[in-house]
């Protein structure tokens, strides 16, 4: 029997939807395994939440297939196991918390004391326990997004589907998010999480799609996807010429910082090659303090990405 686990998590395969004239998702094709966090980038109207919608069988695709946990999208069995968190979540706001967890609950198949023991779990997984008897409409925008996580997480999902979950957020509601996935993704959970917010799914995604108008441009993990050298920050408790004499045999460029000379920059063709500048200074008798990206983030890419596809 094939182990449940071995099918990936999402796997997309030359997806295409059409409105009227407006082709809104172009060939779209991917996979994201299992346990993954995968992020989809891209400017407003690029087309992430269609491919959102046809994942969680919102939307039928005009050309192309899906499958979620091996299973077609119009498996029951596998929706019970997949959280989905709406762009634009509409929650009804003279609802209490308790009665808008447990109506979903109920909907997931959830009863009595089952159904109230995970209401009390999601509440203190999203870090809203307490306002059980409060109700939706006096929440602030942090605290719904929170709350609609909470409904996503119910069911105890191995795979959760997050459409901008951290839009309209504050820098504290958004950095409360982005800890909440993070602790999920160390749970296990695979999570598919579309975002302009590059910060975010650099933090969170061990993989990035770049998508405009309609089209996947680039997959990858985040720091592979930039195409010219990468610069490596260099932390060291010593830097002798032995040192120096080394990272330039393995390196593009070497930049000692005239402040600090145990600070050095380090300009590499792909990260890959971040093992052996470690190795160069074990090899020169120093001892390694950091060794990190320098200055560039999803930010670059995105632009740069979107600027050569135009
Ligand atoms: N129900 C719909 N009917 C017609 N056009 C739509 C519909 N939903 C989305 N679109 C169009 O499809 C394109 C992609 O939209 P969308 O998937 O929402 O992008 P994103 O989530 O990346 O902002 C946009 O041009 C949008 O106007
Ligand atoms: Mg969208």
């Amino acid at each position: 029997m094939t182990n449940d686990a071995d099918w990936p998590a999402i796997e997309v395969d030359g997806l295409r939807k059409v409105y009227q004239q407006l082709v809104a998702v172009d060939d779209v094709s991917f996979v994201m395994q299992r346990g993954e966090a995968f992020g989809f980038l891209g400017p407003n109207g690029a087309g992430k939440s269609t491919i959102v919608k046809m994942i969680t069988g919102l939307v039928r695709p005009t050309e192309g297939t899906v499958q979620v946990l091996g299973c077609p999208v119009s498996d029951l069995e596998m929706r019970r196991r997949v959280g989905y968190l709406p762009e634009l979540p509409n929650f009804h706001r003279w609802l209490r918390t308790q009665e808008f967890l447990a109506f979903h609950g109920r909907l997931y198949g959830l009863r009595g004391h089952t159904l109230a023991k995970r209401c009390a779990e999601v509440l203190a997984q999203v870090g809203l326990t307490g306002r059980e008897q409060q109700k939706l409409g006096t929440f602030s925008k942090g605290m719904l997004q929170r709350i609609g996580l909470a409904q996503a997480l119910l069911n105890k999902p191995d795979l959760i589907i997050l459409d901008e979950p951290v839009s309209g957020l504050d820098p504290v509601g958004q950095s409360d998010m982005r800890n909440i996935l993070l602790r999920l993704k160390a749970q296990g959970t695979s999570i598919f999480l579309n975002s302009h917010q590059l910060a975010d799914v650099e933090a969170i995604c061990d993989r990035v799609a770049i998508i405009d108008k309609g089209h996947l441009l680039k997959i990858g993990p985040p720091q592979s996807l930039f195409d010219e050298p990468l610069t490596l920050e260099v932390r060291v408790d010593c830097a002798n010429a032995e040192l120096l004499r080394r990272l330039g045999a393995v390196s593009l460029a070497v930049q000692q910082d005239e402040h600090n000379p145990c600070r050095i920059l380090v300009e590499v063709q792909h990260e890959q090659l971040a093992a052996d500048i470690a190795e160069a200074v074990h090899a020169s008798g120093a001892r390694l303090y950091l060794l990190k990206p320098h200055g560039r983030t999803l930010e670059d890419l995105f632009l740069h990405t979107l600027g050569t596809s135009h």
